[in-house]
């Protein structure tokens, strides 16, 4: 990849291929329940949903951790779930237990028609960060990948194993096809809103990629993604795509050329060196720090943290955790790990 100027923002740098000698950092989830502030204005809105749907608030919580931290990414805050609610499928949190949705078996009872109506709160939250983050900080928008949406519409909560979604897609192929197909339409539309609202880079969650193999994670995890980035693509949008088939047992290589995704996130479990050489030199690789050792901190955090930049070696690579940063990470430890990567020996 070239380009005749080279882009301000580190993070867009690295999108283009460029390795910087100090990667990019940011961290999935980074707004959230390990920050007390994020804990006070998610009271103040009420409830996560209440928080998802006010871009006042939102756009706060969004920009808390990049005050905080000075991350070179900020990430919406909303949520995968809010397509299903969009196409009008019930959706609540209960607390301490994570979503509940009423089930489907099809497309039926779902609607496209006031899905853009739904989201638009959603986008004004991306069109107020983008004049406020400040110059250097590249905005991030994000959709579910289907096949990772859909198991959640048809289990109607989360699932160790996804059993509900592959048992309806083994029993009724066309039933599951049409609630994947209906994805597909629907993210192409709030991925295009976002990234003209003002997202730099959109990135596709797919964090059930593991339950699938062979001919069906071609079918529900590649052919879906695939077809959302030519969609955008075909629409003219441009922002670099990043996706996040989450400990998928594929070929990693083959994944990024079905896909057509501009970079890759890794889970924990991937060895970065490996994957580096399926994927080749331009492929821009994420991740993939374990949350829990940033839980632990310590020396063990710096190993860890030496050993991924020693991987990363020159290459084009974004910093990120491997999963979101969980609710018992101190938040002495992510400034810890900022210092270490950027060589502030002081913090
Ligand atoms: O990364 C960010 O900071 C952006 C915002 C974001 C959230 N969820 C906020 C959130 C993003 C990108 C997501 C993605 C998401 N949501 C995924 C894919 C990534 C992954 O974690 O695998 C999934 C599967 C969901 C669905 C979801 N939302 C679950 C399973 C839960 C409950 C688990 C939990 O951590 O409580 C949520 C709730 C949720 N989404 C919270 C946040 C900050 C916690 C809500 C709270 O404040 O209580």
């Amino acid at each position: 990849m070239s380009s005749t100027s080279l882009p301000k923002k580190k993070l867009l740098r690295v999108l283009q291929g460029h390795s910087e000698a100090v990667p990019p950092i940011w961290l999935m989830r980074q707004a959230g329940r390990y920050l007390p502030e994020y804990r006070a204005t998610r009271e103040q809105a009420g409830g996560f949903l209440d928080l998802c749907y006010s871009p006042e608030l939102a756009e706060e919580v969004t920009l808390q951790p990049v005050r905080r931290y000075g991350f070179d990414a900020s990430i919406l805050f909303a949520d995968i779930l809010l397509i299903p609610q969009a196409l009008g499928q019930d959706l609540w949190f209960e607390t301490g237990e994570g979503p509940r949705l009423t089930p489907i078996e099809n497309a039926d009872s779902l609607s496209r028609a006031g899905v853009m109506i739904h989201l638009a709160p959603i986008c004004e939250t991306v069109a107020r960060l983008s004049k406020s983050l400040p110059e250097e900080t590249t905005l991030i928008g994000f959709a579910g990948a289907p096949w990772t949406v859909a198991s959640y519409m048809v289990a109607g909560r989360g699932t160790p194993d996804q059993a509900p979604a592959r048992d309806l897609a083994a029993r009724d192929l066309a039933a599951f096809q049409s609630i994947i197909d209906m994805l597909v339409a629907a993210t192409i539309d709030y991925l295009e809103a976002q990234a003209l609202a003002g997202a730099e880079v959109l990135q596709l969650f797919e964090s059930w990629a593991a339950s699938l193999e062979g001919d069906e994670f071609e079918r529900w995890c590649v052919a879906p993604v695939a077809a959302i980035i030519q969609g955008l693509r075909a629409r003219g949008i441009d922002a670099p795509i990043i996706a996040f088939p989450r400990a998928a047992k594929t070929h990693m290589g083959a994944y990024c050329a079905a896909v057509g995704c501009d970079g890759l996130g890794l889970d924990t479990s991937a060895d970065i060196a490996a994957v580096r050489a399926e994927v080749g030199d331009d492929m821009v690789l994420q991740g993939n720090l374990d949350p829990q050792i940033l839980v632990r901190g310590g020396a063990e955090l710096e190993t860890a943290i030496a050993d991924i930049l020693a991987q990363i070696d020159n290459t084009p690579h974004i910093f990120n955790l491997g999963h979101g940063i969980v609710p018992q990470t101190p938040p002495a430890h992510v400034s810890r790990l900022i210092a270490l990567i950027r060589g502030d020996e002081t913090a």
